[in-house]
């Protein structure tokens, strides 16, 4: 058996008691002529109440997986797996099922959402329209919560008739929040929520929205190219390369002792404040990413890789499971072999 982005350990988890239960998420693009495999066999378990970061640098993926789980993705991308949440294979459901899903059951704060705000309805109505569509509540007592949602993600309530851009990009942000959590979502999917804003309003933000999601026992996937970030609000962390989770575990242990070479690069290189390029290329890491439009052969993460044998060219280096609920996709990592007899063993 492979390992899953949360605690794998199978005494404490079983699938009946997951949220959401990720299993070989593929995602290929086809504009034009090539196939962009953007994401490779993904798996992920997520538990009621749990909150997992999804790190690494632009291009791995974490957006990609984000939108396929609620199905957000443009028609060209081909996805496959299987994404149980609840129990039921999103996958298979069909529109208007999804229509249902999206808001009241789960709900995503997209990366640039400033943007996504109507420019034209003030702020309480386009928090009000999720609440009357998926809610038997009146226009009165959905106003009503409205002004709460604005109060407690810190916007003051007396903004309620304002309009986008009579607000700081920072408040634009947490009026999305606020929509984000009108329906009171048991999931929330938060993609870089406040890369565009300044630092300090960065942080600000995410420790409201973590507490505001632990407070009400809501699971959150939030992604970053920040490890540092998702290390101070998340659970568990899940570290992407090229389409495929490369180490999964417990955010201390994955920040404090990263497994995989790739995480130990991330975790070094807290990125330089401001700086755009910095997003772009973990410091200090030679060359770039492989071409996602094609099929990689051994680890991918070898042609960059300083503790790169030749073993890791070839084969496939799964993600598997290890000691204390940690997870790795790297033959050098303590107790890799172990693992690989162990999922041999066990089919
Ligand atoms: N609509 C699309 N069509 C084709 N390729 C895409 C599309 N969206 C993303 N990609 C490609 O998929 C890969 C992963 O992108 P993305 O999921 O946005 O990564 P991240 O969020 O980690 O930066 C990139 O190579 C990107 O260029
Ligand atoms: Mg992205």
């Amino acid at each position: 058996m492979t390992a899953r982005a949360t605690d794998p350990s199978p005494s404490r988890r079983t699938p009946g008691e997951l949220l959401l239960d990720v299993r070989g998420l593929t995602v290929t693009y086809r504009s034009g002529r090539d196939s962009v495999f953007a994401a490779r066999g993904v798996d992920i378990a997520l538990a009621p109440g749990e909150t997992l970061g999804m790190a690494g640098e632009s291009g791995s993926g974490k957006t990609t997986v984000a939108m396929s789980l609620l199905r957000l993705l443009p028609a060209d991308a081909l996805v496959t797996g299987e994404i149980r949440f609840h129990g039921e294979d999103l996958l298979q459901a069909n529109w208007a099922r999804m229509r249902s899903v999206r808001w009241a059951e789960a709900s995503v704060v997209f990366q640039g959402a400033m943007s996504a705000l109507n420019p034209v309805r003030s702020v309480g109505d386009q928090i009000v329209e999720p609440i009357l569509l998926h809610e038997k509540v009146g226009e009165k007592a959905a106003r009503a919560r409205a002004r709460d949602l604005l109060d407690s993600v810190g916007v003051p309530s007396r903004r309620v008739g304002s309009y986008p851009h009579e607000l700081s990009g920072g408040q634009r942000q947490r009026v999305m929040m606020a929509m984000a959590l009108a329906c009171d979502p048991d999931l929330l999917i938060a993609d870089e929520p406040t890369t565009a804003l300044d630092v300090i309003v960065q942080a600000q933000i995410l420790t409201l929205l973590t507490d505001l999601v632990r407070e009400r026992g809501i699971s959150l996937i939030m992604i970053s190219h920040d490890l540092s970030v998702l290390a101070s609000t998340c659970d568990r962390i899940a570290v992407m390369y090229a389409g495929r989770l490369v180490e999964t575990g417990p955010s201390r242990q994955v920040i404090g002792s990263p497994l995989h070479p790739y995480s130990r690069a991330l975790a070094g290189a807290f990125p330089t404040l401001g700086d755009p390029a910095s997003r772009l290329a973990p410091g200090g890491l030679p060359g770039d990413p492989p071409d996602l439009r094609e099929r990689i052969d051994g680890c991918p993460f070898a042609p960059r890789c300083p503790e790169v044998e030749e073993r890791c060219r070839s084969g496939e280096v799964p993600l598997l499971e290890l000691e204390g609920g940690r997870a790795a996709a790297c033959l050098h990592a303590p107790g890799y072999d172990q693992g690989r007899d162990r999922a041999v063993s066990r089919g």
